[in-house]
Formats: structure tokens, C-alpha cells, sequence
């Protein structure tokens, strides 16, 4: 069954997209078959995979809205001659979700009854959230079986993580009693700066939680690689950026939290 991990943390600018985008493309490089889907209406994961937002018959957003389905708003992005990622796109009308499904039997379960049919089909689901605790991130870990939280080596680092972590101990109690954080992972490390390794040093001295061994660094070529539509390993298959998620990818799928999945 496909192990779903939800990519969240209500700060903007901290990486889970790009972490969402090229941990998947890693997973699918290591043969793994993936699935990405997009819940932040900004559709920044949609994008950078090269997927034209504005030439899409439906998006996830009409799944979620019943006017289509799954199979319908998929998009097969090929990565390579024989290397294929599934990705449920975004729309700029995800938006307006608190509004939405606000008359729905169980807003906080579409996401979940959505992916229950196809999580069989996959090894690895990677959702993007938004930058927000709102309907779309709460049906995100409603559907997931944990959370990985990325983390941006600055100085504000540990602000809003207490709220975080809150979040997701209400979701568990009331809405997913499986959901797990499987750990936090430092992105946009600079090891020409004292502040990166403070901030670490900091969080890991300052959060009971699982830290991944592999530290993202700051690299020119991930953030370049969105604009070409392709993921870092196929962007720049040698960078630093590219052996780093490599290394996450390799972390994520040993991470002993999945072995009863
Ligand atoms: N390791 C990195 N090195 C360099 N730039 C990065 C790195 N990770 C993310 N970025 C850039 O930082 C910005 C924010 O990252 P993003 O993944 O979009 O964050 P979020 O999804 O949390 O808002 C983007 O412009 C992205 O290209
Ligand atoms: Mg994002």
C-alpha cells in the first residue's frame, strides 16, 4: 500500500515545494512508483514539473468538488525514457476551499477518500501543502500517514513550529489517529555562515522529533531548475542540490516508521 506523506509547514518560503518535487522525482529515480499531488492553489509543484496550469481540463479541485474523477485530472509527467510521475494538479480555485466545502458531509475527508482508491498503485504519495493551517492542509494530513516538515536554516527557524506541531497532535486526535511526523528536514543550509549551523544545532537541541541525517543545502541549481519545469535530478543530475535529495529520498524510504505500513 502507498505510503503518504504529507510535505507541511505554514511558513511560506521554507521549501516544501521544493522538497515535494525532487524527494518524488528521487523516489522515481530509485524505481519507486509516485505520486504528487499539488494542494497549494499558488500550483508552484505543478508548475515546476512543467505542467501548464492554464491548459489543464481539470485539477485536483474538481476532483475534490466531484466533477471529476481521479483518473480525469491526473497528468503522467515523463521525467525520462522510462521513468514516469503522476501528479494531481493544483488550480488557483483551491483558493476559495474553506469556502467551498463548507456544506460537505466531511470537508476534512476528501482528500483522504480520494487517494483511498489509488494509494494501491503507488509507493510513495508526496503532497505539497500550502503555506497555511487551513481546509486544504487539514485534508492533506487527514490523507497522510505523516507528516515531514521542512525547515529553513534561519534565524526564525523555530517560530510557528510549536503551532505546527499543535496542529498536527489535534489532527490525530480528532481527525487521524494513525498520522505520525515523521521528522523535520533542514533545507537552504549555507556552510559558509555560523547562523546555518546555529539554527540546527538550536532546533535539534530544542525539538523531540526525528531530525533527518541529510541537510538540503542552499543551492543555486534548485531554484533555477522550477523555471525549466524539471526536477533537480534531471536538471543538474551532479549538483549538490541533486545528491541532496538523493540522500533524503534514500533516508525516507529506510525510515523505520513506514516499516508496518
Ligand atoms: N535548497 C535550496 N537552495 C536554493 N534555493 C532554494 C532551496 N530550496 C528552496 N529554494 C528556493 O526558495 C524559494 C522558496 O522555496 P519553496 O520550495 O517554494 O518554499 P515553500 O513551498 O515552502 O513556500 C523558492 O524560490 C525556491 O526555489
Ligand atoms: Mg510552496
Amino acid at each position: 500500500m502507498g505510503r503518504i506523506i504529507a510535505i507541511a509547514n505554514q511558513k511560506g518560503g521554507v521549501g516544501k515545494t521544493t522538497t515535494s518535487i525532487n524527494l518524488a522525482a528521487c523516489l522515481a529515480e530509485k524505481g519507486k512508483k509516485v505520486l504528487a499531488v499539488d494542494m497549494d492553489p499558488q500550483g508552484n509543484l505543478t508548475s515546476g514539473l512543467g505542467i501548464d496550469k492554464n491548459n489543464l481540463s481539470y485539477t485536483i479541485y474538481d476532483a475534490m468538488c466531484g466533477e471529476c474523477n481521479l483518473g480525469e485530472c491526473m497528468v503522467i509527467r515523463p521525467l525520462d525514457k522510462k521513468l514516469n510521475l503522476s501528479v494531481l494538479p493544483s488550480s488557483r480555485n483551491l483558493a476559495g476551499a474553506e469556502v467551498d466545502f463548507i456544506d460537505e458531509d466531511k470537508p476534512q475527508y476528501i482528500l483522504k477518500q480520494l487517494l483511498s482508491s489509488v494509494r494501491d498503485k503507488y509507493d510513495f504519495i508526496v503532497i505539497d501543502c500550502p503555506p497555511a493551517l487551513g481546509i486544504l492542509t487539514v485534508n492533506s494530513m487527514t490523507a497522510a500517514d505523516t507528516v515531514l516538515v521542512p525547515i529553513q536554516c534561519e534565524f526564525f527557524a523555530l517560530d510557528g513550529l510549536s503551532q505546527l506541531i499543535y496542529t498536527i497532535d489535534l489532527i490525530k486526535k480528532k481527525l487521524n489517529k494513525a498520522l505520525e511526523i515523521e521528522g523535520v528536514v533542514f533545507t537552504m543550509y549555507d556552510a559558509r555562515t555560523n547562523l546555518s549551523l546555529e539554527v540546527v544545532e538550536n532546533v535539534k537541541n530544542n525539538l523531540d522529533q526525528f531530525i533527518y541525517k541529510t541537510i538540503i543545502p542552499r543551492n543555486v541549481r534548485l531554484a533555477e531548475a522550477p523555471s525549466f519545469g524539471l526536477p533537480i535530478n534531471l536538471y543538474d543530475s551532479r549538483s549538490a542540490g541533486a545528491q541532496g535529495y538523493r540522500d533524503l529520498a534514500d533516508e525516507v524510504i529506510k525510515n523505520k516508521l513506514y516499516a508496518n505500513l
